[in-house]
Parts: structure tokens; C-alpha cells; sequence
């Protein structure tokens, strides 16, 4: 048993508290936000992740997860200090450290004994050594700590399950004493530990996401590229899949990457190349490419319905960035209403859990309570998260209610035949030919 603090109650930040305290630790976990942590006392989540509470709910249970807005309280018994705070994209798409070096100013202005402060938020390479400095300064007498970068690997929609079971463990600093002790607190997770230095460990972070994010806009080109040429690429991307060295992860074309993370860690490592005068062109193509997916539902729309979108009602399914989260952040949808609501369209839309998020970013749309609420009088669906209470609709219910017969499904998840078959004019991403498939050339 350890006595850990985790500042920032965030998805990661509450996520790493509940999981560390169900591994048998005492966690103290912190946020400067009152109504986060007061909605924590009273047993609310202040967001959605699936089995997230109870977990939470049997480690307060258990008294070994507590929830505070003192800095003095956390660290009081701490032995080791994970910082997840925030760290959103700022100008030209610099990451912004503030709430970093808030942390580390306040966690300083309180330490009165030896800490391990473990950063767990994406931060700029450099900057594990930024917040050494910074405590140094803000420390009112000397007292030894180490900083250790301990990037996060999780996804939204399954941050338990990845957090527990990560595919590896990245730990850097130039302590290899405190490296140690934060690998022992590892150890239950039985993932590979790569000890390295802080900069390689902070590098190793942004390198994953944005091959990620290349891994979604290589295939979204091969997408656009499968439908001028008539091929489908979810086949192409199981048969690219198949190859060891390729992998089937990461290769479903649509609507592109939002959420969170990819959009502004892509921007923030493309920031921190051209600082250092570098041209990051695959960065900026990345980036491009999924800016331009999103652009490809009006055009498609506009290919059904005329170039003239005004005064027509579309539907959205959907609004999350993806599946299994309330997370609104930088989500597809927000660009694609903007859209329709700028050519004249009225939206109508539906989420099963990010709605109450939307309400606060999305203004002058209709939410419904249902799929076929937003179908009824619908001129075009447009499926941008791939909820899987969407994968089985009545189809045929959803035909009737609308006005007419057209989806684009930015997420693939119906067989264009077979919507076909039931008199949809339908358009997938990549899916041959406006959406047909050629059984032979
Ligand atoms: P979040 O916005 O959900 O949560 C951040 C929390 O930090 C908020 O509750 C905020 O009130 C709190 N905070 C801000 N300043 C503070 C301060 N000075 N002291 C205490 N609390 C403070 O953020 P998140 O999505 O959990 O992401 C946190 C970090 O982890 C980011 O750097 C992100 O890139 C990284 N990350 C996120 C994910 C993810 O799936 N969301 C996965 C891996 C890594
Ligand atoms: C992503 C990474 O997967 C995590 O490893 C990382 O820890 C996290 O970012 C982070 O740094 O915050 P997350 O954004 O939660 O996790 O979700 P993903 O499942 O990666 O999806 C990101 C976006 O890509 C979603 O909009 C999703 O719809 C889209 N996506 C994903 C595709 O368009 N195609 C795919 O094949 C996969």
C-alpha cells in the first residue's frame, strides 16, 4: 500500500485515482474545480466512462479514495504525486502548460517532505524538466523531490480496461532511484516498463498519437481514393490488417479523429518542429486530411440533395468525438453543424450520453430523445458516431419517418447493399462507387 495524491480529477485523473486505490493504494485525489470534487463527495461523476463508479464508489467504500480542493491535504501523507491536469492546445496550437505550472507552484508551496511527482499529462518535450525549475524555485526551504514522466496510453469509452491493462509502462527520468519505485507501483499492471529519459518519455507520448492519427488520415486518403476508383476500403483495411507489420487497428475511414487528444497533441508536436525550424509536412497533411473528411459530409450531402442545402432538415447521429464517452471535445460534430447551419439546414440530433455537453457548445439545433425522433422529417441522416445502438436500427422504421430516404454514414457501420435493398440513397467513406459495390470489373 502506498500513499499516492493525483491532482486533477479529469478522465485521467479520476480514472488513476480509482485504479491505483482499487490496486489496494490510499489516494488522495485532488482538482481546484469545487463542483468536480463536491459532485465526487456526494457519489456524482462529473463524467461518463463506463464502470467508472463503481469503482469509485467501492474505494471510498473501502476508505482507501478520498476527494479534496486542499493541496495541503493531498500531498500531507503523499509519497508519490501524479499530475493530470489539463493541457489543451493554446496559440497556433502550442500546448498551453498553465494548469502544469499551477500544479507544480501549488504542489511546491505545500511539500514539506521527499516526493516523487510523476507527470501524467501530455506535455511538450521539455517539460518534465520545466517543472523540476519550477518547484526548485516555489519551494519555500530545499527539500529533494524527483520528477518522473509516466505518460498515459488510455482511450475514452475504455479507460478502465486500457488503464489496467496498458501494453506497456513509459518511464522517464534521470532518477533511476524514483524510476524504480514508480515502476514497482506498476508492477501489478504486468505490462512491459521502458525506463528511459524524461524527454524520451514525453517524446513517446506524442510519437504514439500522431502515428495513430496517421495511421486514420492514411486510410481516410485511401478512402477517398477507394471511392473515385470503386474499391471498398473496409475490405481494403482487413486486408491491409492482416500484415503483422501493418496491424487491423486504426483503419476505419470516415468521419476523422476528434476528441481530446489527437487533434491538439498532433498541432502541439507539429508546434514544437517548426520551432525548432523543422518542416513537419507529414504533420500538416495529417491534419488536413482530417480536416477535410469532415468538409466531405456537406459535399456529400449536397451530391444527394442538391448544392443547395438551405431550408433542408438533417439529422445527426450521434455527437461524441467517439462511442462510450460524453467527451464533446473537439468532436466532428461541432464542425459539421456549423456547417449546415451556415448553409441555411436545421439540424436535429441525437446522443445516448453527450447531449447535456453538446446542449452547452451546440446552440439554435433540436435535440431528440431518440434515433427515430431525429429520423421523423429528416431530409438526410448522417451517422458521426458509431454509438453501437446504431448498428441495429429498424431501418425500415427510419425509411418511413423521413422525409426522404438518405444517409451518409460517416462511420461505415451499414453494408451499402443492403441499405440500398431497403431504398436508401446511401453514401458510406470509401465504399466503391457512390457507395455501390462492383461484384466484378
Ligand atoms: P480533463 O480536462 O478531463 O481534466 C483535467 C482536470 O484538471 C480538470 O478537472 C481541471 O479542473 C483540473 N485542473 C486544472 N488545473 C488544476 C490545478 N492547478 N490543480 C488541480 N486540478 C486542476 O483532462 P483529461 O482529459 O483528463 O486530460 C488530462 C491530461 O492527460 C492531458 O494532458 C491529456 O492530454 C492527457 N491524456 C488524456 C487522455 C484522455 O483520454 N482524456 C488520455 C491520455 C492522456
Ligand atoms: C487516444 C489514444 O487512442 C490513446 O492511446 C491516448 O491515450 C489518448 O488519445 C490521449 O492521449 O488522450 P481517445 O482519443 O480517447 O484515445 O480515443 P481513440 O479511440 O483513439 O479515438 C480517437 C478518435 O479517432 C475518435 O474520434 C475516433 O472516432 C477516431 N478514430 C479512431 C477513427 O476515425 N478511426 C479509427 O480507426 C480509430
Amino acid at each position: 500500500m502506498k500513499n499516492i495524491a493525483v491532482i486533477g480529477v479529469g478522465y485521467v485523473g479520476l480514472v488513476t485515482s480509482a485504479c491505483f486505490a482499487d490496486l489496494g493504494n490510499r489516494v488522495v485525489a485532488l482538482d481546484i474545480n469545487e463542483e468536480r470534487i463536491e459532485k465526487l463527495k456526494n457519489g456524482i461523476l462529473p463524467i461518463y466512462e463506463p464502470g467508472l463508479g463503481e469503482v469509485v464508489e467501492r474505494n471510498v467504500a473501502a476508505g482507501r479514495l478520498s476527494f479534496t480542493t486542499s493541496y495541503k491535504e493531498a500531498i500531507k501523507d503523499a509519497e508519490f504525486v501524479f499530475i493530470c491536469v489539463g493541457t489543451p492546445s493554446g496559440v497556433d496550437g502550442e500546448a498551453d502548460l498553465q494548469y502544469v505550472r499551477q500544479a507544480a507552484e501549488s504542489i511546491a508551496e505545500v511539500m514539506d517532505h521527499e516526493l516523487i511527482i510523476i507527470n501524467k499529462s501530455t506535455v511538450p518535450v521539455g517539460t518534465g524538466d520545466w517543472v523540476a525549475d519550477i518547484i526548485r524555485a516555489k519551494q519555500p526551504e530545499e527539500i529533494p523531490f524527483a520528477v518522473v514522466s509516466c505518460p498515459e496510453f488510455l482511450r475514452e469509452g475504455s479507460a478502465l480496461v486500457d488503464f489496467m491493462n496498458p501494453d506497456r509502462t513509459v518511464l522517464g527520468s534521470l532518477n533511476l532511484e524514483a524510476a524504480d519505485k514508480v515502476a514497482q507501483l506498476h508492477l501489478p499492471l504486468r505490462a512491459p516498463i521502458i525506463v528511459t529519459d524524461l524527454r524520451t518519455a514525453e517524446m513517446i507520448k506524442y510519437a504514439s498519437n500522431a502515428f495513430l492519427a496517421t495511421k486514420i488520415s492514411f486510410i481516410n486518403e485511401i478512402a477517398n481514393i477507394c471511392e473515385a476508383l470503386g474499391a471498398d476500403v473496409k475490405e481494403v483495411a482487413v486486408g491491409m490488417g492482416y500484415d503483422k507489420r501493418i496491424g487491423p487497428h486504426f483503419l476505419e475511414a470516415g468521419v476523422g479523429y476528434g476528441g481530446s487528444c489527437f487533434p491538439k497533441d498532433v498541432l502541439a508536436l507539429k508546434h514544437m518542429a517548426m520551432k525548432e525550424g523543422l518542416h513537419p509536412q507529414l504533420l500538416e497533411a495529417v491534419i488536413d486530411i482530417n480536416n477535410y473528411q469532415r468538409q466531405q459530409v456537406i459535399n456529400k450531402l449536397r451530391d444527394l440533395l442538391g448544392e443547395d442545402l438551405s431550408g433542408r432538415t438533417i439529422g445527426l447521429l450521434g455527437l461524441a468525438f467517439k462511442p462510450n464517452t460524453d467527451d464533446m471535445r473537439e468532436a466532428p460534430s461541432i464542425t459539421i453543424v456549423k456547417a449546415l447551419l451556415e448553409n441555411g439546414a436545421s439540424v436535429k440530433a441525437y446522443d445516448p450520453v453527450a447531449m447535456e455537453n453538446a446542449g452547452r457548445i451546440l446552440k439554435n439545433i433540436t435535440f431528440c430523445s431518440n434515433p427515430y425522433e431525429v429520423a421523423e422529417d429528416s431530409d438526410a441522416l448522417v451517422i458521426v458516431t458509431d454509438w453501437n445502438e446504431f448498428k441495429h436500427l429498424d431501418m425500415l422504421r427510419v425509411r418511413e419517418l423521413m422525409r426522404q430516404p438518405i444517409v451518409v454514414d460517416g462511420r461505415n457501420i451499414y453494408d451499402p447493399n443492403l441499405m440500398q435493398e431497403m431504398g436508401f440513397a446511401y453514401r458510406g467513406f470509401g465504399r466503391g462507387y457512390n457507395g455501390t459495390r462492383i461484384e466484378s470489373c
